[in-house]
């Protein structure tokens, strides 16, 4: 009878290392938890302390930061391209509308945990890599998960185009077919979408992002007095008032999110019609009702995006300025340092 139970309490822990295994994210080739243990130890710890006094200052940044770092990967990959300033060769990702309402705050922030990063270690980490940190500690900082990050991103060369940032970014405008659709071009399914989409559980979105949500005819999936506060805020077409995204908890990452949208008070249309529609409907139920499930697909999702289309190995360079690609003679070359990997992956936050 002992033997049996052992072997019955033996079976459960080991099928539910299994879950927790099969839950623990693929690190792409060239990427590691522990890139830069010996180039630059402290890396982390340098963009978490100087994060923990902007955003006692200006908790909005978290937000600003973690949107450049979605708006990084979905274009061309995570590659910095975002933070280029235009060149000759033409204007900027920046200029793209979509990009025009990233926070210029957001760019400075990231050039200055750069000028601390590379004072301490040199020329050896990626702007790419600190765009990924940032914004995985303003999701943390801001009372989300904690999770580690793979590294050993390196920096593109090349912006990418106009037409091709509007591409690749979605609208919010668009309904839950249509987000399904551009994110499984990029390799991210159902799940992703709806976790990734409660990143809207903080900061802001300007009138013209949803006004033809309210403009000429109301949008019948909107609660009403929620439209009717809108309506203040957003008079008429073209206002460039802000609202949060989130009015349960705006600062706070939790998943309140989902119960905008079981309420009906979800902002744009790429948010609310996550509710509206049969197939997402039930993880929208499932992340407003347990918001650990939330956080554990939000961490794995972050890493998903966070590794699409990277540029590791000799591929790219290292800015020595985020926002301008290095003149040929300056490039160098990073170290990987991938032995000793340490495995934890997700925690609660611990910041
Ligand atoms: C699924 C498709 C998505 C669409 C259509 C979308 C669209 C938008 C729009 C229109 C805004 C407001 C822009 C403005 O009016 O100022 C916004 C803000 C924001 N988005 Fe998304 N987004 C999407 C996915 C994501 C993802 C994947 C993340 C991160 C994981 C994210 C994080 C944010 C954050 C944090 C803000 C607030 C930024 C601030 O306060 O400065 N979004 N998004």
């Amino acid at each position: 009878m002992a033997s049996l139970s052992f072997a019955l309490v033996f079976l459960l822990v080991s099928s539910s290392c299994l879950v927790l295994d099969a839950r623990k994210p693929h690190v792409v080739k060239g990427m590691s938890l522990t890139f830069y243990k010996s180039s630059c130890p402290n890396v982390e710890k340098i963009v978490t302390d100087h994060l923990r006094k902007v955003f006692r200052e200006d908790i909005g940044q978290a937000a600003a930061l973690l949107r450049v770092h979605f708006h990084d990967c979905f274009v061309q990959g995570c590659d910095g391209s975002v933070l280029l300033d235009g060149s000759a060769s033409g204007p900027s990702e920046q200029d793209a509308p979509p990009n025009l309402t990233l926070r210029p705050e957001a760019f400075v922030i990231i050039n200055e945990l750069r000028e601390l990063v590379h004072k301490k270690c040199g020329q050896v980490v990626s702007c790419s890599d600190i765009v990924a940190l940032a914004a995985r500690d303003s999701i943390a900082l801001s009372g989300g998960p904690h999770y580690r990050v793979p590294l050993g991103r390196r920096d593109g060369l090349t912006f990418a185009t106009r037409n091709a940032t509007l591409s690749s970014l979605p609208s919010p405008t668009s309904q839950t077919p249509a987000l399904i659709a551009a994110l499984s071009r990029i390799n991210l399914d159902v799940t992703d979408l709806v976790a990734l989409s409660g990143g809207h559980t903080i900061g802001i979105g300007h009138c013209t992002s949803f006004e033809e949500r309210l403009y000429p005819t109301q949008d019948t999936t909107m609660d009403k007095s929620f439209a009717k506060d809108l309506k203040v805020t957003c008079p008429k077409l073209n206002y460039s008032n802000t609202t949060p995204l989130d009015i349960r908890s705006p600062n706070k990452f939790d998943n309140k999110y989902y119960v905008d949208l079981i309420n009906r008070q979800g902002l744009f249309t790429s948010d609310q019609d996550l509710y509206t529609n049969e197939t997402t409907r039930p993880i929208v139920t499932e992340f407003a009702m347990n918001e650990t499930a939330f956080f554990e697909q939000f961490a794995l999702s972050m890493v998903r995006m966070g590794q699409l289309s990277v540029l590791t190995g000799t591929k790219g360079e290292i800015r020595a300025n985020c926002s301008a690609r290095n003149s040929p003679r300056s490039a160098l070359s990073s170290v990987v340092d991938d032995e000793g990997e340490d495995d934890a992956f997700y925690g609660e936050s611990e910041l």
